[in-house]
């Protein structure tokens, strides 16, 4: 009889490996110092476990690689590009396809077209880029999330989904005519990773419809997303990840890609279309910033990697561990009595870090702080989502905290093994037993915009 094993496994096997210096606390300690304890400003070399983000990180598979080979660097007409163009199109449905160098390149052609001052656009969260390309247009972006998402400790499956309720209030305010578009980010990147119902993607496009409203996916984890609808929605457990994706892409009218999630790629994305006319103002764009439609920005052998991992992704061995490793460190905390958002989302764990170190107030970072011992613990790199990155200040100067202080453990795809997690989970519990030495952080120089990235900050004494 054949045997239930309870260990998930890496389904691949390592053909090349990448070194890891091993270093110690003290150099740690220097290196953090000499990077004004900015760990956006560490070397790479300098990091043990980088948890910075699973986006561009992602290990490419033996046949990628010979992909990458075959790449056609002809300007026009590339073989990589009709092999990429016809993978998106049998996977989405959209017959119009723009390639461009990542994700938010899509958006900044699609959403400084359909933007303004005087439009609007709901999402169920609006990614930063997102946001970012849509206020830069002159618009307003509104997030619209279901009541369960901002409990961290609802388990409900399906926390990405959009509040239509509050969508169709918003739509009655502000006049269909006024909204840009209707976004629907798969899986919920800010919210903690979690999924969309199909469910919830259908009312959207219902209500799309009553509206004469654009509905776009930003698709960039819709494999993960696929995975937890075959997992936990009703109806879906005999289908396959790609079906389950092909028919979230079908209920909508087109969709922005970040090729660096789920296209298991370094570099890329791009954007799709349903609407003939939409697609022609966007290639425009297209071609007079990113490139010539048949590579937009992308290397031939790019574009051969994203049309092979686009088939690879919906590997459903695959699937499972990358959702199941993820769960794995999520758990594991858990357990430990660290605070995380549940329930645990397809590509990150994230870390309430304002609940550990409740002793450290909004305006000293304890999300920051926990990025610094982490990293001077075990190398191990993770970002802050807190009040550094989303802090804003009032007439007085004083600081409007974030809602909350989460650091994001990112887990790059086919990139690190069990054991790595394991050390990551011990790094925690080191965490856990200094947390009341943590004393926090100020910030001693700051840039006017996107301040996380380059800011330097010094120990509170
Ligand atoms: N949309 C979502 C949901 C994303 O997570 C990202 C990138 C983008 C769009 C933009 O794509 O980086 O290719 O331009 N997220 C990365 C992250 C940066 O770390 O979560 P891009």
């Amino acid at each position: 009889m054949q045997k239930q094993f309870k260990t998930v496994i890496e389904p691949f096997k390592i053909k090349t490996v990448e070194p890891i210096t091993i270093t110690d606390r003290r150099q740690r300690e220097e290196w953090l110092k000499e990077a004004k304890y900015n760990t956006f400003k560490l070397k790479s070399d300098q990091v043990i476990i980088d948890l910075l983000t699973d986006s561009g990180t992602s290990a490419m598979s033996a046949e990628q690689w010979a992909g990458v080979m075959r790449g056609d660097e002809s300007y026009a007409g590339s073989v990589s590009w009709q092999r990429m163009e016809k993978v998106i199109k049998d996977l989405t449905g959209y017959p119009h396809i723009l390639p461009t160098h990542q994700g938010r390149a899509a958006e900044r052609i699609l959403y400084s077209h359909l933007g303004g001052e005087d439009k609007v656009f709901l999402s169920n969260t609006h990614f930063d880029t997102t946001r970012a390309n849509v206020e830069y247009s002159g618009a307003k972006a509104i997030d619209c999330i279901i009541p369960e998402a901002y409990d961290p400790d609802n388990d409900f499956t399906f926390k990405g989904n959009a509040d239509v309720d509050t969508m169709e209030q918003h739509i009655r305010e502000y006049g269909a005519d006024h909204i840009g578009a209707v976004i629907l980010t798969v899986t919920n990147n800010s919210g903690g990773g979690q999924p969309v119902s199909m469910e919830n993607t259908r009312q959207i496009r219902d209500l799309c419809r009553r509206h004469g409203i654009l509905f776009i996916l930003d698709a960039c984890r819709v494999a993960e997303n696929a995975w937890f609808i075959k997992q936990h929605e009703s109806g879906y457990s005999g289908k396959s990840c790609r079906e389950i994706a092909s028919e979230m892409f079908s209920l909508a009218d087109g969709c922005v890609m970040s090729a660096k999630k789920d296209a298991l790629v370094n570099m890329g994305g791009f954007l799709a279309l349903n609407d003939p006319d939409l697609a022609d103002h966007c290639t425009n764009m297209l071609i007079i910033t990113e490139g010539y439609t048949t590579y937009g920005g992308l290397s031939g052998c790019d574009m051969e990697a994203i049309a092979i991992g686009l088939d690879e992704i919906f590997n459903e061995d695959y699937l499972q561990y990358r959702t199941r490793s993820t769960a794995y460190l999520g758990e594991h905390l858990d357990k430990m009595g660290i605070p995380v958002i549940k329930p645990i989302g397809g590509h990150a764990v994230y870390v309430d870090a304002g609940r550990l170190y409740n002793h450290i107030p909004p305006e000293k970072y304890p999300g920051h702080a926990m990025a610094c011992e982490l990293y001077k613990i075990g190398g191990i790199r993770s970002v802050e989502i807190g009040s550094v990155m989303f802090g804003k200040y009032d007439e007085n100067g004083d600081l409007i905290p974030a809602p909350r202080e989460l650091v994001r453990l990112a887990i790059p795809r086919r990139v690190y093994t069990q054991s790595h997690v394991d050390y990551v989970i011990e790094a925690f519990g080191f965490l856990k037993e200094g947390k009341d030495e943590v004393k926090g952080y100020q910030i001693t120089k700051e840039p006017k915009f996107l301040r996380h990235f380059t800011a330097h900050f010094e120990p509170v004494q």
